[in-house]
C-alpha cells in the first residue's frame, strides 16, 4: 500500500527537492501541494511551486495555495538563503500549471475529511496551513493518520540559537499542531544537518545528464552558496526531504518518543522547540524526535527518484 500524503510546503530549494521525491516515489500517493509563507511569500512559494511541477512534467497533483501569514505575526522570509524569488539560481520555464481554485487550507480540511484516516501530513514550512484547518474543522483531527513534519531542533536553532525556521516563523500555529494530539514525527536540524548535498552527491545528479537530475543539482549549488555564506557550511543540509522518507521508511530515522513544548512567550527564544529528552517535565509524550538519519540509504532514495524522471 503507498502511502497516502499531503505535502504543505514553502518552496524553497530543499522543498522542491521534497517535492521531487515525494511525486515519483514508488511508495507515496502524492494527493495534493498546499502553499505557505514561509521561505518568500506565499504567491511566490505557489509560484515556485507550479515552476517546479511543470518542469518535471508533475501534473497530476493538484497545487493550492495557502495562508500569506502566520497566525498573529507578521510574514519574515529567508532571501538570504533562498533568494528573492524563493527558489534562486537555476533557470525555471514559466508555469503552464493551473493552481486550484480551492485554498489550500479547504483543501486539506477537504481532503481529509473525505478520507479513511490514512493520510500522512508533511509540513516542511511554518505550520499555518495545517494549524489553521485543525482551527476551522477540529473534525479533521481524528482524520490524520501522522504527521511528519521538518522543523524544530533538540539543540541549537539556525535562525537564531534558539529556534529553527519553520517553527519560528510561525510559534503559534506550531503550538497548535504540536498539541492537537495526532502522531507527530518531528525531524529536526539534528537530523537534516546530516542530510549534506557534497560536490559528490551533485556529481552523481550532474552525471545522469537528465533535466530533472540536473536541476535539482542547479538548486543544491545555489543552496550550497547561501549556506557557505551564511552559516560557513561546507555543504547545505537537504533538510525537507528527509520528512518525506521518514514517512517511505520510518527506520532511516532514528528517533525518540518525548513530550516538545512550543516556546510562544519569550523574545530571545520564540519557536524554541523545548524537547524534554530526559522526562523531567512529567509531561506525556507525543512526538517522536528524529536525532540520527542513515545518511547513504536517505541518498540513495533521493537520488534513485530523481534520476527516475528521465
Ligand atoms: C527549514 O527552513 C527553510 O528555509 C527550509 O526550507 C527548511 O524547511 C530549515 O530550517
Ligand atoms: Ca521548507
Amino acid at each position: 500500500m503507498k502511502h497516502k500524503i499531503i505535502l504543505d510546503c514553502d518552496p524553497g530549494h530543499d522543498d522542491a527537492i521534497a517535492i521531487l521525491l515525494a511525486a515519483h516515489h514508488p511508495e507515496i500517493d502524492l494527493l495534493a501541494i498546499t502553499t505557505v509563507a514561509g521561505n518568500q511569500s506565499v504567491e511566490k512559494t505557489t509560484r515556485n511551486a507550479l515552476k517546479i511541477c511543470t518542469l518535471a512534467n508533475i501534473r497530476h497533483v493538484p497545487i493550492a495555495m495557502g495562508m500569506e501569514r502566520p497566525l498573529v505575526r507578521p510574514a519574515r522570509h529567508a532571501a538570504d538563503i533562498h533568494g528573492e524569488s524563493g527558489l534562486d539560481g537555476p533557470h525555471i520555464p514559466e508555469p503552464d500549471i493551473a493552481l486550484s481554485p480551492m485554498h489550500g487550507v479547504d483543501l486539506l480540511i477537504q481532503l481529509l475529511l473525505a478520507s479513511e484516516g490514512d493520510i500522512t501530513l508533511v509540513p516542511t514550512g511554518p505550520l499555518t496551513n495545517i494549524a489553521s484547518a485543525i482551527k476551522l474543522e477540529p473534525a479533521i483531527v481524528p482524520k490524520i493518520k501522522a504527521i511528519s513534519l521538518m522543523g524544530g531542533a533538540i539543540g541549537v536553532g539556525n535562525i537564531n540559537e534558539s529556534s529553527e525556521f519553520n517553527i519560528w516563523a510561525d510559534p503559534e500555529a506550531a503550538a497548535i499542531v504540536f498539541n492537537c494530539g495526532c502522531p507527530i514525527t518531528m525531524v529536526p536540524l539534528e537530523v537534516t544537518h546530516q542530510a549534506l548535498a557534497t560536490p559528490e552527491i551533485v556529481a552523481r545528479l550532474r552525471a545522469a545528464q537528465q533535466p530533472v537530475a540536473t536541476f535539482a543539482a542547479d538548486l543544491l549549488v545555489f543552496f550550497a552558496e547561501t549556506y557557505h555564506h551564511v552559516f560557513g557550511f561546507e555543504a547545505p543540509p537537504v533538510h525537507d526531504p528527509c520528512a518525506v522518507a521518514a514517512v517511505i521508511d520510518p527506520s532511516i530515522i532514528q528517533g525518540k518518543l518525548m513530550h516538545v513544548a512550543i516556546e510562544t512567550v519569550s523574545e530571545l527564544s520564540a519557536g524554541r522547540t523545548v524537547c524534554d529528552i530526559y522526562g523531567t517535565s512529567g509531561k506525556p509524550p507525543q512526538v517522536r524526535v528524529g536525532y540520527a538519519l542513515a545518511v547513504e540509504r536517505f541518498w540513495e532514495m533521493v537520488i534513485s527518484t530523481l534520476l527516475s524522471y528521465s
